[in-house]
């Protein structure tokens, strides 16, 4: 019998603690979920659509599902069916005009992407909201989605002095704004574009740093008049409803992250991972890997919805340190914890620079990564914006601790593979934010026999 290398160790409500033990091969194929920034627009955009949509492979972690209680609550109609993994969603669009007060208060739970999305659509709709969501949420910066849409003539409030969630939202027509962009944030982009769609003239968006383009691709694809060139967006109001769009959501590259790391770092591997989506505004942990020397191949591309997807094949390989700042950061936001784990194997320093943002993140990701990697044995040392890393440590494990961060969760796990001694994970149970069934992943490519 194959020993289990990731164990359950308590299922007790909130309290869930996994254990992982280093492997002796890393093996098998990997599917993704569907992409969780895809998914946000697929069901927010169809619902504004003028008629039914078919949403497949939709990501089926907590955020998005937020989003979907959410629209439901506005009036949309949304069918769920289909496996656990990988529902399916039946959206009947309501067109303009469509959406309806909500009877109670709009819980976006961990989702800033819920939050923010709609509370820039729902800024321009005709009705009051109010959008709260759970602690680590009410603790992130809103002030940067309700400035702008404030330019727009909206009528948004919020805790702290107009800083955090709760949000009251007096939804009323807006105005086009130009605007440049301060954060590169795809989700403030979004929330702006979202808000343009409703309003009367122009919306002029300049990023001076590229951010996701999946809303971008969507609206064009869904008939919007949006243009973007450089580092310019411009969106018309919407003349006509948007058109629905069938769409099988690409797998989720934030969530292939952690076993591209895995593959590149286990002594013993080789995980091929397939239908993952490779939009160039989020393949920088791709790039990054190759830099550090991973052994990573890419093939079968294809498109799926305007969005380009393909099949990745990572083994066993030689890292080595690097530095890793400026436009690239937001290409791999989410990615910088699982890849600070394969810095800490790599042979040499790996800096990580003009990355404040994953300070206002699930957790405060500079601290949490350099606290919980440092007790498996890693030196980190905390920047500002960023850390650096010093590698070709060998780790051992001991307890960890997740912050209720899910990305720190599943970083930690890909630690646990090659920490000696085995780890456990506590409050690991978070990993249902992105990727409910992680454990199960991880386990299928990990239990196998010495070869
Ligand atoms: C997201 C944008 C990014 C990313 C988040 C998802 C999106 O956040 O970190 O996980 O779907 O638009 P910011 O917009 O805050 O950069």
């Amino acid at each position: 019998m194959a020993e289990q290398f990731v164990g359950l160790k308590s299922s007790l409500p909130g309290a869930e603690t996994r254990t992982i033990k280093p492997c002796p091969r890393l093996e098998g194929e990997v599917v993704l979920p569907g992409d969780k920034s895809i998914s946000h627009r697929a069901v927010i955009l169809n619902s504004l659509a003028k008629s039914k949509a078919k949403i497949d492979n939709f990501a089926p972690g907590k955020d998005c599902l937020a989003t979907v209680r959410c629209l439901r609550a506005l009036g949309v109609r949304i069918v769920r069916k289909g496996s656990r993994d990988s529902p399916t969603l039946l959206v009947s669009g309501t067109s303009e005009g469509g959406l309806k007060e909500a009877s109670n208060v709009l819980d976006a739970q961990d989702s800033a992407t819920t939050m923010r999305l709609l509370g820039g659509l729902l800024a321009s709709q005709p009705f009051l909201s109010v959008i709260t969501g759970d602690a680590s949420l009410r603790r992130r910066p809103m002030g940067r989605l309700i400035e702008p849409l404030r330019l727009m003539g909206a009528e948004v409030w919020g805790r702290g002095r107009d800083s955090f969630a709760p949000l009251v939202i007096k939804g009323k027509k807006l105005r086009g704004i130009d605007f440049t962009l301060p954060v590169p944030s795809a989700q403030i982009k979004s929330a702006i574009l979202l808000a343009g769609l409703f309003a009367s003239g122009n919306t002029v968006l300049h990023q001076t740093i590229h951010s996701r383009d999946h809303t971008e691709r969507m609206l064009k694809l869904m008939g919007a008049s949006l243009e973007s060139q450089g580092n310019l967006i411009s969106l018309l109001p919407l003349s006509n409803p948007l058109v629905p769009i069938n769409i099988r959501v690409p797998g989720d590259i934030s969530s292939a992250a952690y076993f591209l790391v895995a593959g590149a770092i286990h002594s013993n591997a080789r995980v091929v991972i397939r239908d993952c989506g490779i939009n160039p505004t989020r393949t920088g942990i791709i790039d990054i890997l190759l830099a550090m020397g991973a052994r990573l191949k890419i093939d079968n591309r294809h498109l799926e919805a305007g969005e380009p997807l393909a099949d990745i094949v990572v083994e066993s390989s030689e890292l080595k340190g690097v530095e890793v700042g400026g436009d690239i950061i937001p290409r791999l936001i989410d990615e910088i914890p699982v890849l600070a784990v394969a810095g800490c194997v790599a042979k040499g320093k790996t800096v990580i620079r003009d990355a404040g943002e994953l300070r206002v993140k699930e957790s405060d990701r500079i601290a949490t990564v350099a606290n919980e990697l440092s007790r498996l044995g890693a030196k980190i040392e905390p920047l500002p914006d960023g850390m650096v890393i010093y590698g070709g440590r060998h780790l051992s494990g001991t307890e960890v601790d997740s912050h209720f961060d899910h990305r720190l969760a599943m970083s930690l796990a890909i630690a646990g593979l090659i920490a000696k001694g085995g780890m456990t994970i506590k409050y690991a149970q978070v990993a249902q934010v992105s990727y409910p069934d992680f454990w199960q992943t991880l386990l299928s490519v990990t239990s196998k026999e010495p070869t």
